[in-house]
């Protein structure tokens, strides 16, 4: 037996801190050339504890890029034609880029009907029909932040991805199927696993590289991870101790992946690096029309 060799931890704080620089850059450019700091809107409605933390660093960090953001914070009993009045309001704003509604909603509205009336080129989530279709049909488009950070980590450490397996575990629209789409778009091999899956333990032991993106903690066992393999684990579940977990036991997994992210500091700094990245992209498109 020779001695194993521990896998290479993916710094998500220092790569986010790298896209955030390339994006004050980028920010400070098109404000000298158009006159106008890129601008993001930020939607909430109600209270949801982890909403009010996720666009409070949101806000903060458009601070810190020189991307202009409005904040719009919204009571509880918003009804849908309210909060769609504030939509059509944004669509219109040539101060605003990118527009994101922070999900969940309250019961009584829509959030399908939301991202439906958002103006795609505004899309910075990349959750509405028209960036979808683009994602799917292989266009350029606005992407999904969590999946696209996860795609630029793997980049960033030099992961190869084509003729590679791939396994996405876990379906949801933010994440899972987006990020399938994206590994077939740069030539992996696609696997999505969900919880009606057979054999997890089977296609995770086949994967080269798997993105773990299930909600539940350490579900995936190191002992099934593919000796040299990549794991990317957008995972963020609480232990009972109050600890944050991610869905791949890590100290396991880290003695047979090649490469890993850790929870936290993995993958979590990235959605909000992408999200201004995308605010730029978008700011762009918008300006040069
Ligand atoms: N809630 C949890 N994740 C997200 C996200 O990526 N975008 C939005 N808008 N809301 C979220």
């Amino acid at each position: 037996m020779g001695a194993t060799r521990q896998a290479v931890v993916i710094d998500g704080k220092a790569i986010a801190a790298l896209v955030r620089a390339e994006v004050a850059s980028a920010a400070a450019e098109i404000a000298a050339k158009h006159g106008i700091a890129p601008g993001l809107a930020v939607v909430r409605v109600g209270e949801d504890p982890a909403s009010v933390i996720y666009v409070r660093g949101k806000i903060k960090a458009c601070a810190e890029a020189g991307i202009a953001s409005f904040e719009r914070l919204l009571p509880e009993s918003t009804t849908q034609a309210q909060l769609l009045a504030v939509v059509n309001d944004l669509n219109r704003d040539a101060r605003v880029h990118g527009v994101l509604v922070q999900l969940p909603l309250p019961r009584q509205n829509s959030a399908d009907a939301i991202i439906e009336a958002l103006a795609p080129e505004k899309d910075v989530d990349g959750f509405g029909p028209r960036n979808t279709y683009l994602l799917s049909a292989g266009r350029p488009g606005l992407r999904p932040c969590t999946p696209w950070g996860c795609l630029r980590l793997l980049d960033e450490a030099g992961v190869k991805l084509a003729g590679t397996r791939a396994l996405v575990v876990g379906r949801s629209n933010i994440v899972g199927k987006p990020m399938a789409q994206l590994l077939l778009e740069r030539n992996a091999t696609v696997t999505i696993a969900h919880s009606r899956t057979a054999d997890l333990a089977a296609e995770v032991a086949r994967a080269d590289v798997v993105i773990a993106a299930v909600g539940k903690a350490e579900i995936i066992k190191g002992s099934w991870i593919k000796p040299g393999a990549a794991v990317i684990d957008v995972g963020m579940n609480r232990g009972p101790d109050g600890k944050l977990l991610g869905d791949v036991e890590f100290a396991a997994a880290a003695e047979r992946a090649a490469f890993i992210t850790r929870v936290p500091g993995g993958v979590g700094p990235m959605t909000i690096a992408m999200l201004l990245a995308n605010t730029i992209e978008a700011a762009r498109a918008q300006l040069t029309k």
